[in-house]
């Protein structure tokens, strides 16, 4: 039987798709964290922005929380949905509703999907530079939420950059347009990069002006074997002197013995501990001929025991799924995930210090070090070992998060470079904002979601505010 508050829903808004058959509630429900059972009250799939609206003040009246719902392909629950809310799923918004060559401004739906979004700007002879492996999947309005940064950050930098307006529901029913595409608005706050990266606790995201960009210059890809890790830095600092990097990312023995697991091939005849990704511009055969040099400057120096050129598109797409698969072949193994960011300079004695912790508290779990160690993001993966169950596992995982999170306050890094805060690192965030911000966040949020139903319970409980404000304060 219908709930009665669906129902009442349904007859607000005849048109309006909902969704409440269990298969659905279990596929919108959860994200990639596959942790939390889902249980939401319905799925709603708005077709407009003024469906949100009606959504929205109909959540008020019938005080029902709701869950923004994109591709739901996020890593810390921020879409799941376990807790009798209406998951907004924006898959039926996913249009793309105009483009503006002189501003170069491209406005979509918040459901398109980001390779969609790719194709649409490649199709006008610019590109969307933001990119990632799960491109195909998920929705640039999740982007947004989450503020996703990806493979290419070293360059572009991440979504942040290249929103150029947004429009919003916000939890009162209102529809804000914020900042609208200009370039240079300097006439307040601007509230536009509040809702970005706050991952749908504040609003919901209904339309995106996208900034395109020139496409870049030819490029190439090369993969070194490093024997150690102070070396990574050592190679980093020689490609970013001679290269023009558009890509700087690494990975472990242990992430290539999962993709090689996975299909993948393996372009070394012997194992090492790390492995380097470069992007690099090659669109002449003087800039190839400075990656050799560079490469040949490692070799000597001892920083690089091996390495692979492309030498062919194909062969380069072989070289990025050394990198780019590593989360997929993980996916069945349910890693605990890890998402940290310290700055550049602090990568080597945070991943030695790191390492020492790690190699006390995991010994018999499998830990895959990956990421984008040119931006100073790297993704630790811990795997649940047989003998361990489940819910001990993830509680050994959240002590060692703790540490973890205390490591990286020496650090001034930050517990979430880009999967965002979520559920997953919500009891962590302290580590990373203190009572102070997290106190103004707090405030925030009570006025753009006076009713507190937008996405609740995901980065920080609501709840806590009252305790945390009368003096727990870490500053
Ligand atoms: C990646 O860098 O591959 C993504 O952040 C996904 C992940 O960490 O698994
Ligand atoms: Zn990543």
């Amino acid at each position: 039987m219908t709930d009665p508050r669906v129902s009442r829903l349904s007859h607000r808004l005849p048109e309006l798709v909902l969704k409440s058959a269990p298969a659905d509630l279990e596929y919108y429900g959860r994200d990639w964290t596959r942790r939390w059972t889902p249980a939401p009250l319905a799925i709603a799939l708005p077709s407009s922005s003024e469906d949100v609206q009606v959504i929205v003040r109909w959540a008020i009246e019938e005080g029902v929380s709701m869950v923004p719902s994109g591709g739901r392909t996020g890593l810390s629950g921020g879409a799941v949905a376990a807790s009798g809310e209406l998951v907004v799923s924006f898959e039926r918004m996913n249009r793309v509703l105009g483009f503006d060559p002189v501003d170069r401004i491209l406005v979509v739906q918040p459901g398109l999907i980001l390779e969609a979004l790719q194709a649409v700007a490649r199709g006008h002879g610019l590109i969307y530079p933001v990119d990632f492996a799960a491109r195909g999947s998920c929705s640039i309005g999740g982007n947004i939420a989450t503020n996703a940064g990806g493979i290419r950050v070293i360059r572009y930098g991440n979504t942040r950059e290249w929103i150029a307006g947004l429009k919003v529901v916000t939890g009162s029913g209102e529809l804000l347009d914020l900042n609208r595409g200009l370039i240079k608005n300097s006439s307040g706050y601007d509230l536009r990069h509040l809702l970005i990266g706050a991952e749908g606790t504040l609003g919901m995201i209904v339309e995106a002006s996208v900034r395109l960009t020139d496409p870049p210059p030819a490029s190439n890809v090369m993969v070194f074997a490093v024997p150690a890790m102070d070396a990574l830095m050592q190679v980093f600092a020689a490609c970013r002197r001679t290269l023009s990097l558009s890509a700087f990312e690494f990975f472990t023995d242990r992430a290539l013995a999962h993709v090689l697991a996975h299909g993948a091939q393996n372009p070394f005849d012997r194992v090492s501990p790390f492995y380097l990704v470069i992007e690099f511009d090659a669109a002449n055969d003087a800039q190839q001929a400075l990656a050799l040099e560079v490469f040949e400057q490692c070799l000597e120096n001892g920083w690089v025991d091996d390495g692979v050129i492309s030498q062919s598109t194909a062969q380069a797409e072989s070289l990025w799924r050394l990198r780019e698969s590593i989360t997929e072949s993980l996916a069945s193994l349910k890693p605990y995930k890890n998402d940290v960011s310290v700055r550049i300079s602090a990568i080597p004695p945070f991943m030695q210090a790191m390492r020492e912790i790690l190699d006390i508290e995991y010994p018999h779990y499998d830990v895959v070090w990956f990421g984008h160690i040119g931006d100073g993001n790297l993704h630790i993966n811990i795997i649940k070992d047989e003998a361990t169950d489940a819910d001990a596992f993830i509680a050994d995982c959240e002590r060692v998060t703790l540490l973890l999170a205390k490591t990286l306050a020496t650090f001034d890094g930050s517990i979430s470079a880009e999967h965002g805060i979520g559920l997953v690192k919500k009891k962590v965030l302290e580590g990373t904002r203190s009572a102070s911000e997290i106190a103004m966040m707090r405030g925030i949020k009570r006025v753009l979601d006076p009713h507190g139903l937008m996405n609740p319970g995901k980065v920080f409980d609501v709840a806590e505010a009252g305790s945390r404000q009368k003096g727990t304060s870490r500053d």
